[in-house]
C-alpha cells in the first residue's frame, strides 16, 4: 500500500504565476522544470458539469475573450488563450481538469486541488471532481483537496472521506479548532499576514498541517519555519529553493 505523501514546503500557487500563464498546462510543465514539487490549482465547471482549471468564474482577467464558464460548452472554449497577456508564451487553452490530472502524474507533482465556490451546488461540484480524479487513477497520495467554503468541504467528507481536507482562510476564525474537527481535516492553509508565533504553536499542537498563501518573499515568512510551518504557497516557488532543505 503507497503512503501518503505529505506536501512540499513550496507549493507552486496556480503553477508558477511568476514565469509562466497561471493555471496553465504549460504553466506545470514549467513548474515541474524548475523542481517545484507540488503545485495548487483552482476548479470550476463548465455549463455541462466538465471541472475544469480556473481560477476565476470567467476568462476576461488571462483569456483572450471574456466567458462565463458555468454557462460554456466545452467546444465554446475552441480558440480561448490563457496566455493572452504574455505575448511571448504560446496559446493554452483553458484546460479540462482530466487532462490536467494526467500531466501532473506524469509529471510526478503532487497537488493542492482547490475547489472553488462559484455558486454551483456543492454535490454537483464535488462529484465532477471525484469523477475526474477516479477517471484518471490520479494517485490520492499525491492530493491535497482544499477550499475556502466549508459546504464544498464537508461535500467531500461525506463522498470522498478519505480524501485529505485544507481548510481555506483568510483570516483565523475563532473556532477554528472545532472547524478542523467537525470537517476531519488534515490541514489549514492561512494568508501568511495573519499568522503569529502563538497561532502556529496552537495550530501545530493540534495535529493540524500549516500552509501560508500567498507568500512571495521568503524573508517575510523566514521565522514561521522555525515556529513549526509545513509549507508555503507561493507564485515565487524559485526564490524559496533553500527552504527545500530546511527540517
Ligand atoms: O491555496 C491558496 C490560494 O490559492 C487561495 O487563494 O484566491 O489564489 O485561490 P486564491
Ligand atoms: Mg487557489
Amino acid at each position: 500500500m503507497t503512503s501518503l505523501n505529505t506536501p512540499s514546503r513550496v507549493t507552486g500557487h496556480r503553477g508558477v504565476p511568476s514565469l509562466a500563464p497561471e493555471n496553465t498546462l504549460g504553466g506545470f510543465r514549467k513548474a515541474a522544470e524548475i523542481g517545484v514539487g507540488w503545485i495548487e490549482l483552482d476548479v470550476t465547471l463548465l455549463a455541462d458539469g466538465t471541472p475544469v482549471v480556473s481560477h476565476d468564474a470567467t476568462t476576461g482577467r488571462c483569456g483572450n475573450r471574456n466567458e462565463l464558464l458555468q454557462q460554456c460548452l466545452p467546444a465554446e472554449l475552441d480558440g480561448l488563450n490563457m496566455a493572452a497577456r504574455l505575448p511571448d508564451w504560446p496559446t493554452e487553452p483553458l484546460p479540462l481538469l482530466t487532462d490536467t490530472l494526467v500531466l501532473l502524474h506524469r509529471l510526478g507533482l503532487g497537488l493542492n486541488l482547490e475547489i472553488k465556490d462559484h455558486g454551483l451546488p456543492a454535490p454537483t461540484l464535488v462529484s465532477a471532481v471525484l469523477a475526474a480524479l477516479d477517471q484518471t487513477a490520479f494517485p490520492s497520495e499525491q492530493l491535497l483537496i482544499s477550499s475556502f467554503s466549508r459546504s464544498l468541504l464537508a461535500e467531500c467528507q461525506l463522498q470522498a472521506p478519505l480524501l485529505r481536507r485544507g481548510l481555506l482562510v483568510d483570516d483565523l476564525p475563532c473556532d477554528w479548532h472545532q472547524q478542523a474537527q467537525q470537517l476531519a481535516l488534515f490541514s489549514l492553509h492561512v494568508h501568511w499576514r495573519q499568522l503569529n508565533y502563538l497561532r502556529v504553536q496552537a495550530i501545530k499542537q493540534s495535529g493540524l498541517k500549516l500552509y501560508c498563501w500567498t507568500a512571495n518573499e521568503p524573508a517575510e515568512i523566514a521565522s514561521f519555519w522555525h515556529w513549526g510551518l509545513d509549507g508555503v504557497i507561493t507564485d515565487y516557488p524559485q526564490r524559496f529553493n533553500e527552504i527545500h532543505d530546511v527540517e
